[in-house]
């Protein structure tokens, strides 16, 4: 059977690219797969979180899952740390995981930066935290956006060791799924980094509770450059994707007519013959108003949540209990596998 999974981590000011990357993707696929989403405090906390804010930003994430049309009578939506599965399993994976597999992993080198003798251990085997959150639910699909790439091969990797070692085939080999026309949506004040919640400057990206003249005012201060906007001889010789020269060429540019693609429902091809040869400032005002119009009720259905937080707690702990009982008899069999007396 089919089982998706995914989480967000509860770090403050989901933006755009946490929606058109990840949670906008996590709506659709309620109709075919069970579905559980999880927001990541323990992930979270492998680089400082004040502990006042922790819970708030946990209701935040939980709200924007609601906001943006995650049901949850059907999908399961809960918090990491109520669920002790996570951590049972990560300690089994940390045993299975080897250190070169993680010296690997880009995002480390990115967050430990030059302080890596600073960075927390916790922060080092946060990828094996990762594979347990999905393999505790024997999960087979994995919608993220692409920065996450990497982790879910080492969590493909585990899996298969974890079978080799243990001459079993308990764990799925889990397929990533991603997808949609902004998987990797920049940072509207330098098209060569990610939108990032990290970002110091708030013109950087666009919060998912930011109201429409923030929208609007970040959208037409976005980098551009001097030209026209391409059209599409733009496309690669599939006449699906952007060619990756004419990309890295015009980053900026590319990455507003990605938002612009995903946010209309819209393939990029459609998109850059509708706007060859605009001037930014007028395809600006088109983007700003979209914006607007897509994430606006968004924002304004995640206020409303944040203040009732006795309601969205209440989903979390339902959410909690339904993933519980999933995972613990796979947990019960992992200590089996692994030999625990009993
Ligand atoms: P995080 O906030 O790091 O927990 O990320 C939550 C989800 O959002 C993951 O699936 C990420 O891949 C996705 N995501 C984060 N930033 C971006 C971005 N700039 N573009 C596309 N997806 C993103
Ligand atoms: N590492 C993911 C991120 O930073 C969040 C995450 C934690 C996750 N556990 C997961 C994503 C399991 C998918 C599946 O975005």
């Amino acid at each position: 059977m089919n089982r998706i999974f995914s989480g967000v981590q509860p770090t403050g000011d989901l933006h755009l690219g946490n929606y058109l990357g990840a949670i906008r993707n996590f709506v659709g696929l309620q109709a075919d797969f069970e579905c559980i989403y999880c927001v990541v405090d323990m992930h979270a906390i492998t680089v400082w979180q004040d502990p006042k804010q922790l819970a708030p930003h946990t209701r935040e994430v939980a709200a924007a899952f609601l906001a943006s049309g995650i049901d949850p009578a059907n999908s399961i939506i809960f918090n990491q740390s109520q669920v002790t599965a996570h951590a049972e399993l990560a300690w089994v994976f940390n045993c299975v995981a080897r250190m070169g597999w993680l010296n690997r992993m880009t995002q480390f080198k990115e967050k430990a930066g030059n302080h890596r003798e600073n960075a927390s251990v916790g922060l080092y085997v946060y990828p094996n935290l990762m594979a347990a959150d999905i393999l505790a639910y024997k999960a087979t699909h994995v919608p993220v956006g692409e920065d996450q790439k990497q982790h879910l091969e080492l969590t493909r990797d585990i899996a298969i060791k974890f079978n080799n070692d243990f001459e079993t085939d308990f764990f799925p080999v889990v397929e990533p799924l991603i997808f949609g026309e902004a998987t990797r949506v920049m940072s509207l004040r330098d098209g060569s980094k990610k939108m990032s919640k990290s970002d110091p400057s708030e013109y950087s990206r666009i919060n998912l509770t930011d109201g429409a003249d923030d929208i609007a005012g970040k959208i037409r201060k976005a980098k551009t450059d001097p030209e026209e906007l391409p059209g599409p001889d733009a496309l690669a010789e599939d006449g699906i994707h952007v060619d990756d020269e004419a990309a890295k060429a015009r980053p900026e540019a590319f990455n507003l007519l990605s938002i612009y693609a995903a946010l209309s429902g819209q393939s990029i091809a459609v998109t850059l013959d509708q706007f060859a040869g605009a001037q930014f400032s007028a395809f600006k005002g088109q983007l700003a108003d979209l914006s607007v119009e897509k994430l606006g009720p968004i924002g304004a259905e995640m206020q409303r949540l944040m203040a009732d937080p006795g309601h969205v707690d209440g989903i979390l702990h339902d959410g909690a209990e339904r993933a519980a009982a999933i995972a613990e008899p796979v947990i019960r069999d992992v200590h089996e596998i692994v030999g625990f007396l009993r």
